[in-house]
């Protein structure tokens, strides 16, 4: 679900033409629709009413304070990954009682900053990190309240780069070694143990994955029990697949009632991490048509918007839906690609797209997650715009990056 479509052969967003704004902005350029971002949210939240819950909204799915402020409306809260997240998500204004702080290779300063800052609790990810955090603490004359990632060895049936709960990931704590992890840190004297963490990967459509995981953590609470371990918050990540082309993704509604009455019964706070869903179909790439090339075997859409805007298909071959952002008569097969010099900076591949000619303009859909998050300046390019749509207005919520962005840091004169 989300709120792009077209009216009389024209892309809007929510109430808006796609055209007006990337005439206003230039292209490439990333837009938002706010009303998406904030129903993804409100339809996690009504489907996890039943049970306590913190739902902490992944910021590395998409970073830009728009979405971040935007979601802080809502009461929504962070899990960050490292201090600059936290940085992030605290100058958003978000509640440091509803930051979760996960990864595997925190700092003794992104652990100072975020215990100085309060907040909820540290998704601790090995042994060495429980030791680190629980030197850091003593220092600050604090007690971290902690859960531990348990890497449950399930498979979550998803693209070989965003699993990450089998047991040859690099995430968490083995659930065969788990136990003994678990008392020995709560064996620390500047940790608090009151939680079980898990995230097993990134666009999962499937709720079974889910439910063997939860059913093995869930045994690993009760194992706890009689060393006195009492786990009172369960973190069961995120990973809610959506629908880039036609995928058949569970619904909230449907994950809850499949995973609440496991939970319910035990009167634990329930966390979920969601970043994609929340996202991921509220933001598009919209691009100008450069050149339309055509080579010796293929034709050649050749954009003004590259990898290193969304590096998603290059990373992933991960399929994006184009459109052309006014729909024209007659149809031709091309490859969709950029300006980079990298014969990966594709979008697309062998596409049935509108002849479009130069200075047409497109959009490729549902680049909300992992889009602007993932950029980078390569080839010297300068990051995009990004705008936020709501209702019949815009905002500019970040400026296309200047030449002389390019330089900031670099001391050379
Ligand atoms: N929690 C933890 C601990 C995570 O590592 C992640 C994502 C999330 C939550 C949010 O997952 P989501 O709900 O967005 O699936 N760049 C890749 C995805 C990498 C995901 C990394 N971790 C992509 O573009 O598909």
């Amino acid at each position: 679900m989300h709120y792009f479509g077209f009216k009389k052969g024209e892309l809007y967003c929510e109430n808006i033409r796609v055209r007006d704004i990337a005439k206003k902005t230039g292209t490439p350029v990333y837009i938002y629709s706010k009303r998406t971002v904030i129903e993804h949210f409100q339809k996690i939240d009504a489907a996890f009413f039943e049970v306590d819950h913190l739902i902490c909204y992944s910021l590395k799915a998409n970073a830009s304070m728009g979405i971040i402020k935007t979601l802080q409306q809502e009461g929504c809260g962070a899990d960050i990954v490292s201090g600059g997240e936290l940085y992030k998500a605290l100058e958003a204004g978000i509640a440091p009682g509803k930051i979760v702080y996960a990864g595997v290779g925190k700092t003794k300063e992104e652990m100072a900053a975020a215990l100085k800052n309060n907040i909820f609790m540290f998704n601790l990810e090995s042994l060495p990190e429980a030791v680190r955090l629980n030197a850091v603490a003593g220092k600050l004359k604090k007690i971290a309240e902690v859960a531990i990632r348990v890497n449950p060895d399930v498979d979550a049936d998803t693209h070989r780069y965003i699993t990450t709960g089998k047991k040859e990931n690099k995430f968490g704590v083995n659930i065969s070694k788990a136990g003994e992890v678990f008392r020995t840190v709560a064996g620390l004297k500047n940790l608090k143990v009151s939680g079980i963490h898990t995230h097993i990967g990134s666009q999962i459509t499937n709720i079974e994955p889910y439910v063997l995981t939860l059913k093995k953590i869930i045994a690993l609470r009760q194992e706890l029990l009689p060393a006195g371990i009492n786990i009172s918050r369960l973190n069961i990540g995120g990973g809610l697949g959506i629908i880039y082309k036609n995928e058949t993704p569970a619904t909230p509604a449907e994950f809850a009632k499949r995973v609440l009455p496991l939970l319910k019964p035990l009167g634990v706070k329930v966390i979920l991490e969601p970043g994609r869903f929340i996202v991921g179909n509220a933001g598009i790439l919209v691009s100008e048509v450069q050149y339309i090339k055509k080579g010796e075997v293929k034709n050649y859409i050749i954009l003004d918007a590259g990898m290193n805007d969304l590096i998603r298909p290059s990373l992933y071959e991960a399929f994006h839906e184009i459109v052309a952002v006014k729909k024209t008569a007659g149809r031709f097969k091309a490859d969709v690609v950029g300006p980079i010099c990298e014969s990966g900076d594709f979008f697309g591949k062998g596409r049935i797209l509108p002849k479009v000619k130069e200075g047409d303009l497109i959009a490729v859909m549902s680049a909300g997650a992992y889009g602007f998050s993932m950029a980078s300046n390569y080839n010297c390019r300068r990051k995009p715009a990004e705008v936020l749509v709501a209702g019949s207005k815009f905002k500019v919520v970040r400026r296309r990056e200047s030449f002389e962005d390019l330089l900031k840091g670099e001391v050379y004169k």
